[in-house]
């Protein structure tokens, strides 16, 4: 049955009719409540007993859930919430005070009391009401249905844990043990702004990003992350465990974060769960773990949350570097360094219907099915990560045009120049009007972004942002022209092939993967950036070669490339004016 919101069971509801029909006070329903729950105060105010009487005696209240996307609302299960007071049970982790401070339907809290874990006090924080009845009711019903009695206070809050002075627990509960346990929203600050929803902390930029990084996406936080650090800033001085469900993404920038913030965190675990099985959502997301007031360490071990014996990974600061696999990075950390080559990402232009074409029969059609007849100049192939499939690409399945070869580029000239492509444009102007990124901004009609004298280089080595593929693709002219790589794919762009060639060798050495997968994360949205292409150092992976590797390695390219200007590649990488003509006879090893 659906009261208040919410499903209350007809063992409670037979209860109440019993016991409170015929109490006229909610002090005096809620003191015999205390002492049946431990839930202090149930009822907070005169009308909502007479509400609950009131919806108990005549009919049921139904009512549809209503849309919570901007809540990050996926409750924990009651088997998930039980398994992990169960486990963190089993590490003996004594706490007399436990704070929930997203609780929900509350099955960490229920967990918590089936469990008959010896807590002074438990406070549940919620911002949605009828949750909160709910965890009344499934508290209620437990010790209804059970002979055992309440031993534990709680404390339901309503409301906004942005507004919640967390501090004032903090003092009140100084000698005690704290677990601080839940799974606060899963949510994205950019995610609330497209449902143009305020569920936000009033400092959006506690991570002290720039403005450019608000736009390019830097900015991006889960207000999850936002609830971890106010835990952390409030408890870190009190001894106690934090657990938390988080999305493997928080934990990431938890443990980044880290290295400035030096929390008091010690043994930060990492259990991954199955949150298809879970939540039904494909997100990672894992158990978070950490012990507090201790010295602070900046690595998380990580482990299966359902076969949690073997520990098989660990993250975080190696040194002075954030790594996604300390194991692995110390076996490549030999070529960190800084790429002697500008990484750059491909064209982003926001108006694929328009700017996207495919050729038919020698014409182009766009993406919405029209013909599209304009001169070839502005034309140029595309490739995007899906079609980063083979080693060499010298064709494109799609076609865009490039309207500008710097960026802000005044664009007036193609109305004289190419006076079909301007028509084009002009016609649809107002799908370019409708792209929402401020990087479009006063900017000239048509504007692109990611283009520069780097993307009209013949000869470029490409790698997908996205993919889990770690080879790099050599990427060769179409008719002559240049191909472009759009803006999921990152590039290096040459003028002769050999350059070319020979960075194509040295980024696809197995160690140049190794040290990849080392500082990777797989679950990132964007698994390659420029930041870590940026660090792979192509001279140190160069001096661990020889230059009959580099043959063998050209010969499958069948391109008729020669090591002609392997001397003058090396000096170039070496920085060093003088080319270094004996680089080879040192080291002799087979593929790193
Ligand atoms: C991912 S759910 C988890 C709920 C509960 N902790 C559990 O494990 O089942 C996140 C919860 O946070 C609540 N929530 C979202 N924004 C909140 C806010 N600003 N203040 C308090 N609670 C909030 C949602 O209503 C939802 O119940």
């Amino acid at each position: 049955m659906k009261i208040f919101d919410t499903n209350m069971t007809h063992t409670v509801l037979d209860f109440f009719k019993s016991k409170f029909c015929d109490l006229k006070l909610f002090t005096s329903a809620n003191d015999l409540l205390f002492e049946k729950t431990g839930i202090i105060n149930f009822f907070n105010t005169q009308y909502e007993f007479d509400k609950l009487k009131a919806i108990a005696n005549e009919n049921i209240n139904i009512v549809e859930e209503p849309d919570r996307s901007e809540y990050g609302d996926f409750q924990t299960n009651f088997d998930l919430a039980n398994n992990i007071v169960k486990f963190i049970n089993s590490e003996n982790f004594q706490s007399s005070i436990a704070i929930e401070p997203t609780c929900g339907k509350g099955n960490f809290i229920l967990a918590l009391i089936k469990n008959n874990i010896p807590l002074k006090k438990i406070y549940g924080i919620e911002i949605y009401k009828p949750y909160i009845w709910e965890c009344k009711f499934s508290i209620l019903n437990f010790f209804h249905t059970t002979a055992i009695n309440a031993v534990t206070e709680i404390e339901f809050i309503h409301l906004n844990v942005f507004n919640f002075d967390f501090s004032s627990i903090a003092e009140k509960h100084l000698a005690e043990k704290i677990l601080i346990i839940g799974n606060p929203p899963w949510v994205t600050n950019s995610k609330l702004s497209i449902l143009n929803s305020s569920n936000l902390p009033e400092k959006t930029n506690f991570k002290k990003h720039n403005g450019f990084d608000a736009i390019t996406g830097k900015g991006n936080f889960d207000i999850g992350e936002y609830i971890s650090l106010m835990m952390l800033d409030a408890f870190q001085n009190h001894y106690g465990l934090m657990v938390f469900l988080l999305k493997n993404s928080v934990i990431k920038n938890i443990l980044f974060d880290q290295k400035i913030r030096q929390y008091k965190i010690s043994k930060i675990e990492q259990y991954n769960i199955d949150s298809k099985k879970e939540f039904n959502v494909s997100v990672d997301a894992s158990l978070f773990c950490c012990k507090l007031n201790s010295k602070p360490e900046l690595f998380c071990n990580e482990f299966d949350f359902y076969n949690n014996s073997k520990q098989f990974n660990s993250f975080g600061w190696f040194h002075e570097k954030f790594v996604s696999d300390i194991s692995r990075y110390e076996l490549s950390q030999n070529i960190d360094g800084k790429c002697q080559f500008e990484w750059r990402q491909g064209v982003k232009h926001d108006c694929s219907n328009i700017m996207e074409l495919e050729k038919l029969d020698n014409h182009f059609v766009n993406g919405i099915n029209q013909n599209v007849s304009i001169e070839n100049d502005l034309i140029y192939g595309i490739l995007k990560s899906s079609d980063l499939k083979s080693n060499v690409i010298n064709k494109s399945r799609k076609y865009t045009i490039i309207t500008q070869q710097r960026i802000g580029q005044d664009t007036s000239y193609i109305r004289l120049k190419f006076p079909k492509t301007f028509n084009y444009l002009e016609e649809n102007k107002s799908t370019f009007e409708l792209r929402k990124s401020s990087i479009y901004k006063d900017k000239p009609a048509y504007s692109i972004f990611g283009i520069g004298d780097y993307s009209f280089k013949p000869f470029k080595v490409a790698i997908s942002g996205l993919y889990k593929n770690y080879s790099f693709n050599l990427i060769l002219p179409q008719e002559s022209k240049p191909l472009m790589l759009d803006d999921t794919c990152y590039f290096l762009s040459f003028d002769n092939i050999e350059f070319a060639v020979y960075s194509y060798i040295l980024l696809n050495t197995n160690i140049s993967k190794e040290f990849l997968k080392s500082v990777t994360f797989t679950d990132a949205k964007r698994i390659f950036t420029k930041d870590v292409l940026m660090r792979i150092d192509l001279f140190k992976i160069s001096k661990l070669l020889n230059i009959s590797y580099i043959e063998e390695e050209i010969d499958k390219l069948f391109l008729n490339i020669s090591t002609s200007k392997w001397n003058t590649f090396i000096s170039i990488i070496s920085n060093k004016s003088i080319v270094q003509t004996n680089i080879f006879e040192t080291i002799n090893v087979t593929n790193p």
